[in-house]
């Protein structure tokens, strides 16, 4: 497979379907605020995942039920303003659009307008496939999410692998090709068999993009505070930590907090 990397200025929905086409895989992350989405997108990462995770991660709540449409607006605003070069992606939030297709719409223009976000995710397959067609039909990209759900938290009670059974791997199956066929740009699989999650891209055109699904799928996605070291709680094994900064931070405000009591900090270089 080829590797060979087109220089994109600025990625759209369009570029990722090509860098499929061309063996490129593609990189994902998630931001949630101006400083780490500059650092992201100027590192060159192809996707910035404004993600739900942000309820977890930024507000310290359990799940990602809490999170709310004007909260991700909020995330998603700060991190527009920031980049150049990546294609900003948005998660409508648990609430938003499941109940019927014109709320979704509703809240996938809010974010839209207000953000400047160039496109939504949703979580699910038939079961919300007319909010993404109806989203689909306003002119709104829409990358769709499968496997491990969690805004479905409750419904399946743990975040293990999903789809290791063969029915609910027919479903994933069949929720994959449907996406495809409404129009979705691009499909998240989570945590399921990298097996599964290959047949899946090969069978399909769009991109998937995998987190905990192996490598044979069209690109990665990652939490970035994970990858980061930043949180050290969550530890699944599909997890890179490229770095430990929790362990990095710890001992920098160690520091910080000894150089203030022994008067080291500021010294004569460091005041006016
Ligand atoms: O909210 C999120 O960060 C996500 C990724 C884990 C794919 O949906």
């Amino acid at each position: 497979m080829s590797t060979a990397k087109k220089d994109y200025k600025r990625v759209t929905v369009k570029s990722l379907v090509e860098m499929k086409a061309n063996g490129e895989k593609i990189s994902m992350l998630t931001a949630y605020d101006y400083t780490m989405a500059k650092i992201v997108d100027g590192a060159g990462v192809d996707v910035i995942l404004v993600g739900d995770s942000a309820s977890n991660v930024m507000a310290g709540h359990e799940t990602t039920l809490p999170i709310t449409l004007d909260q991700m607006i909020y995330h998603a605003s700060s991190v527009i303003r920031a980049i150049d070069r990546a294609l900003i992606v948005v998660d409508l939030p648990f609430g938003s659009y499941q109940s019927d297709p014109k709320e979704a719409l509703r809240s996938a223009i809010r974010i839209m307008k207000e953000s400047g976000a160039h496109a939504v995710k949703m979580e699910g397959g038939k079961e919300v496939k007319e909010s993404i067609k109806r989203t689909l039909n306003a002119g709104i990209p829409v990358m769709g999410h499968l496997g491990l759900t969690p805004q479905s938290i409750y419904k399946f009670g743990t975040y293990t692998v999903r789809a290791k059974e063969e029915e609910e791997a027919r479903k994933l199956k069949e929720d994959a090709l449907m996406l495809e066929k409404i129009g979705c740009f691009a499909v998240v699989l989570e945590k399921v068999p990298a097996q599964l999650a290959k047949e899946v891209a090969e069978s399909l055109t769009i991109p998937i993009i995998g987190i905990g699904a192996g490598n044979g799928v069209d690109g990665q996605v990652l939490v970035t505070h994970d990858m980061l070291g930043m949180t050290h709680e969550f530890n699944p094994r599909f997890l890179r930590r490229y770095l430990d900064l929790y362990t990095e931070m710890t001992n920098a405000f160690k520091k910080y907090v000894i150089d203030v009591k022994a008067v080291d900090f500021p010294n004569e270089n460091e005041q006016y």
